[in-house]
Formats: structure tokens, sequence, C-alpha cells
């Protein structure tokens, strides 16, 4: 298969572990044979500097035009104190925006033979295996009016969504649990929130569509606290922008480690976005010590929700656990008696598992 895409390291350690989904597709394709093109752009922090906006019309083209896109990590603190046009993460909300991505997958699970690393107990968090569906171009981050009033004595923002926007991400949300266990948790905040009920309703309706899902509505203040005391309990969780935001946070620290931790961002005829959950990374940036494993996991989402290559995603997956399981891992991760090793060496072992087999 032919495929092509983009690639937009933006800043930090994001131009670094950029390099390593590049040469873990390089070697899927040579094992599959597949044909992956490449095109580079700038984005956030990099895209700020060379071309005075955080999210150039050159690279909307680039990614308009791609089968899909992977991201590195927008931000650092050479930009914290731009006015907010002209902030990094600008360039994030307007590529989501621009490419119509409205989901935004999580998926959150340990891994093996690392060592307990999160700061809940290990009982607790054992054996959670949970996705987070997240709405990611409605709601409170786009409702307007969002404006200072009253010369700044009063502000108001906007939970805005129509029955369509919350259709699609709930029909997600099913879809993804009938891959998975088969149950789906809606979190809301239907108790106080107009928006809420009506997001209530359309799970409601849904259901019947979807007879092998049983499903349970859950208030989001409730949730937060089952996730850390009871994560076990979560198959997949479809929520709304904000609270989608917030819990997929919170559900990163089960596994103890941002380096870990893939997503995906989808738009509804399969193109998507795919970036580590952890940022830029400045106290490490340019050290070569960054965990290039959530990157690498995010490429094997890509091959599997964008490209349908679910065998090759598989393999990525399986790569990584085996290099666990050597004990190889960065800075970043503890394993017993396990070798310690940067970036590039991570990167090298995975590869070579991935050209190993087959
Ligand atoms: P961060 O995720 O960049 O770093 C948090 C901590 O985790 C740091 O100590 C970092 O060294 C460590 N870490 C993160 N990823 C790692 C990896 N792959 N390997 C090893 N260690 C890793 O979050 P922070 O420090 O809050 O933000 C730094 C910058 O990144 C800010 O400008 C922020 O706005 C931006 N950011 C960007 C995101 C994105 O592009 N999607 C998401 C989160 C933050
Ligand atoms: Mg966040």
């Amino acid at each position: 298969m032919k495929k092509h895409v983009v690639l937009l390291p933006g800043d930090g350690i994001g131009k670094e572990v950029i390099n390593s989904a590049k040469d873990v597709l390089n070697a899927i394709a040579e094992e599959f044979n597949h044909e992956f093109s490449f095109e580079t752009h700038e984005i956030g922090g990099a895209a700020i500097d060379q071309y005075g906006t955080p999210l150039p019309e050159s690279t909307v083209e680039a990614c308009g035009r791609a089968d899909a896109v992977l991201l590195g990590a927008v931000g650092g603190p050479k930009w914290d104190n731009n006015p907010s046009h002209l902030r990094p993460e600008r360039g994030l909300l307007g590529i989501r925006k621009a490419l119509d991505l409205y989901a935004n997958l999580r998926p959150i699970k340990g891994f093996k033979n690392l060592l307990h690393a999160s700061p809940l107990k290990e009982e607790v968090v054992k054996g959670s295996d949970l996705l987070i569906v997240r709405e990611l171009t409605g709601g409170l981050y786009f409702g307007t009016p969002s404006e200072r009033r009253d010369n700044g004595q009063s502000v108001v923002d906007t939970l805005a969504y129509s029955r369509k926007e919350i259709e699609r991400i709930v029909d997600r949300g099913f879809q993804a649990a009938q891959q998975r266990r088969g149950h789906l948790t809606s979190v809301d905040k239907a108790n106080v929130l107009e928006s809420s009920k009506l997001w209530r309703e359309v799970v409601e309706e849904k259901k019947s569509q979807y007879p092998d899902v049983s499903v349970d509505h859950v208030l989001v203040d409730a949730a937060a606290m089952k996730l850390i005391t009871n994560p076990t309990q979560f198959d997949v969780i479809v929520t709304e922008n904000l609270f989608g935001d917030i819990l997929s946070d919170e559900a990163s620290v089960l596994t103890g480690s941002l380096g870990m931790l893939p997503s995906a961002s989808l738009r509804e005829d399969g193109v998507g976005l795919y970036e580590p959950v952890h940022g830029s990374a400045p106290d490490i940036a340019g050290k070569g010590i960054a965990n290039p494993v959530a990157m690498i996991l995010s490429t094997a989402l890509m091959l599997r929700y964008s490209f349908q290559m679910e065998n090759e995603g598989k393999l990525i997956e399986d790569a990584v656990q085996s290099v666990l399981d050597a004990g190889f891992h960065t800075a970043d991760l503890q394993i017993e008696n396990g070798s310690l090793v940067g970036t590039a060496e991570m990167t090298k072992h995975i590869v070579d598992f991935i050209k190993s087999q087959n």
C-alpha cells in the first residue's frame, strides 16, 4: 500500500522522537512491502520563529493532502510570554479544527516488566486497560462568545454542541467498545448542564444500535474519583472536550509514565493526526534521552486507525513490549537490572525487532 504521511516535529523533544517514528515506519514498509512517503512541515514555536505564526497556511495545506499526520509536540519557555495568537498551542488547536479531527482516542494500559512508577497503589492500578474517547472540536474550547466584557470586569465562555456533533463522537465510542470489551461509560454533568442532558439523550437513543455494548452514565466529578480509586471498572469512556481533556490527563498517571502514552485524533473519513500525549519536555530537549515509545505507539495507532494495517500496528506494539522485556529503557522508566539507553538506541532495538519478524 502507498501512503503519504506529513511529519510535524514541532518543538523540543518533538524534533527528536519524530525521527523514531520515521525509522519505525521505514522498517514496517520494508517488511510488509508498503510505500510511505514523507513531507516535513513546521508547527508551534518552530513555525512562529520561521513564519511568524504557529500554523502556517503551507502546513495546513500539506496536512490536508496527507493520508495521515504525525506530530511530535509543541511549546517551550521561549514562547511562554507571547500574546495568545502567537502561542505554540494555537497551532495545535488550529490544525485539529482545520482537519476536523473530532475524535481524540487515548488508550491507557500498563506494560509488563516496567517497575511500578504510578503514584497510585499498585493493587489499584494493576490490570487497568481503558480507552478515553474525547470530543475534540466542539464544546467550551470553541464556543462563542468567549470574551471579556464590561472593561474586563466580567467574562463569558460558551459550551455549545449540535446533536450531530454529539452523535458522531458517541458512535465512535460505541464502535470502540465493540472492538474492545463491550462496555461504554458516558461521562457528563447532566444534573447541571443543558449540553450534558442532550448528550445523555443521544447516548440513550443510540444504545439500541449497539446491542452488544453495555452502557452506563457517570457524572464527571464521580468519574474523576473512580478513575483513580477503581480504574479497572472502565473499558471505553466517551465524553465532551473539556471533561475529556481533564480525565485523560488524570488517567495518564495510572501507567505512571508520560513517555509511554500515544494518542489519535480522527476525522470521519479516517484521516488522522497522531501524537504522543506528552509535551515538548524542555528540561530534557536536545540531550538525546527522550523516550520515543509514546511517539512510536502513536505511529502504531496511525497504521491501525487510518491505514487499516492491523498486523503492522500490532507488530510495533509487540516490538515495544519485547524491547522492554529485554530490559532496555530510557531514563524516565525503571526496569530491574535493566539497561539504560537513549532515544536512538531504544528506537534501534524496536526497529531491529520489527526487522527480525516476518
Ligand atoms: P511535558 O510532557 O513536556 O513534560 C513533563 C515531564 O515529563 C518533564 O519532566 C519531561 O521531561 C517528562 N517527559 C515528557 N515526555 C517525555 C519523554 N518522551 N521521555 C522522557 N521524559 C518525558 O509537559 P510540560 O513540562 O508541562 O510542558 C512542556 C511544554 O510542552 C510546554 O510548553 C507545554 O505547553 C507543552 N505541551 C505540549 C503538548 C503537546 O504538544 N501536545 C502537551 C503538553 C504540553
Ligand atoms: Mg491536556
